[in-house]
């Protein structure tokens, strides 16, 4: 899929205050500094369209960038980010479950993972609240520039079989480099699937 244009509309801490309309939209979610705002800007071609940094804890608002004028990409804060304190992270907890469960344009929620790490219980954890909630998700690996392509394999390995043990289906699992540009046909190419289902 081209992206002929990509704008940053709002930002904004209050799901109420979400774009109004029947667009469907993709948001990415995962722990601070796993490379959310990285991917948007990659996908879309646009560096600095989604503020990056190498501090975990830069996306603090709900963030929503119209795409071709007929979806959005939505860049969520990270969660887990310890040093942001017990009162901070409750705070952001609270911004990223009011928009999830109370978006009904959410189309699809992107998960992402360090593809570096072992299966994180905040991350297993959050999965399985999506599952009780019944929100359709995929899974990212990100930062696969940074493991050869056979410690990737391995660890993707260990992953899908700690998931089995909950799940009786694995979700559409994709693999993304920021740095190197990998992974871009293949997200695009899945939201254009669920967007022509959303779209009809
Ligand atoms: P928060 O907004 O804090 O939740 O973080 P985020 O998930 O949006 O991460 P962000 O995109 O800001 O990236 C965090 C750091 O990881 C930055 O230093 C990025 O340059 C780096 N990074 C992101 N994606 C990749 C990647 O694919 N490869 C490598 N090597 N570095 C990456
Ligand atoms: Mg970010």
């Amino acid at each position: 899929m081209e992206i002929k244009n990509a704008t940053f509309v709002v930002s904004n801490t209050d799901v109420q205050k979400c774009p109004e309309g029947i667009r469907p939209e993709y948001a990415f979610i995962g722990r601070s500094n796993v490379g959310k705002s990285s991917l948007i800007n990659m996908l879309t071609q646009r560096k600095g369209l989604a503020m990056t940094s190498q501090k975990p804890g830069k996306t603090q608002l709900i963030n929503h960038f119209l795409i071709n004028e007929t979806w959005y990409l939505v860049d969520l804060p990270g969660y887990g980010y310890a040093r942001r304190g017990k009162e901070g992270r409750e705070r952001i907890r609270r911004i990223i479950e009011d928009y999830i469960l109370e978006r009904e344009q959410l189309a699809n929620l992107f998960v992402l993972l360090d593809c570096r790490h072992e299966p994180q219980q905040i991350d297993l954890e959050f999965m399985e609240w999506l599952g009780e909630n019944s929100i359709p998700f995929s899974i990212i690996f990100t930062k696969t520039d940074k493991l050869t392509r056979t410690h990737l394999q391995e660890n993707l390995k260990v992953y899908q079989t700690q998931l089995l043990e909950t799940w009786e289906e694995l979700p559409p699992i994709f693999f993304s480099s920021a740095e190197k540009k990998e992974g871009r046909e293949e997200i695009l190419g899945y939201i254009e699937e669920v967007n022509a289902r959303f779209l009809k």
